[in-house]
């Protein structure tokens, strides 16, 4: 009995590590809804390019309120809870038209000051084909920060809001 006691308090102990460890998770959420955010610039990479191995195509950039504000206002620290959305297509060209092809990358980048301190206080992630299960950053400061702090003095963001 006494056996059976200790065994379910040493049971209920590691549940609560397993809590606490997964509620401070630096897992960046999916963006779910950023289509229905507001649009911030539209920029198409084409063959030639140096960065078009990774960042190819037509690309949509999506802010949601808490980002907008900070980027209307041309200046200063972006609040926990921003989110900003890179949504890249292929750009297939025919009949002189360029058109969204392929969904290849929705790339993210959420605000949480403490826990990301590493990369400047934002999450990197990024979903290949937009798939919510398909994460494909390995190395947060290699694979995103490290070019994005050429932006340090923009809080790490590049685009900026035209009227
Ligand atoms: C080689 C440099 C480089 C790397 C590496 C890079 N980015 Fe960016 N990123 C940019 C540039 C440049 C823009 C601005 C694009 C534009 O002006 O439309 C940008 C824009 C963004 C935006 C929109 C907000 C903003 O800053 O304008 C997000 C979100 C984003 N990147 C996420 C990521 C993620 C996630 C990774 C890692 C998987 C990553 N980036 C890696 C250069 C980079």
């Amino acid at each position: 009995m006494r056996r059976l006691l200790v065994l379910l308090l040493a049971l209920a102990a590691i549940f609560a590590v397993v809590i606490v460890a997964s509620s401070g998770t630096k897992q960046v959420p999916y963006p779910e809804g950023y289509r229905s955010w507001t649009h911030v610039k539209t920029l198409i990479l084409r063959p030639g390019h140096p960065l078009y191995d990774g960042f190819g195509g037509i690309h949509h950039v999506y802010a949601n309120d808490k980002a907008l504000r900070v980027l209307k206002a041309g200046s200063g620290t972006f609040p926990d809870g921003s989110v900003l959305v890179f949504d890249l297509f292929e750009a297939p060209e025919a009949d002189n038209a360029i058109s969204e092809g392929n969904r290849k990358v929705t790339a993210v980048m959420v605000k949480n000051a403490k826990l990301y301190k590493e990369t400047g206080g934002w999450g990197f992630e990024a979903f290949a084909g937009g798939d919510p299960t398909k994460r494909v950053v390995k190395d947060p400061v290699k694979d995103c920060y490290t070019c994005h702090t050429g932006q340090a003095h923009r809080d790490y963001v590049f685009s900026q809001w035209r009227q």
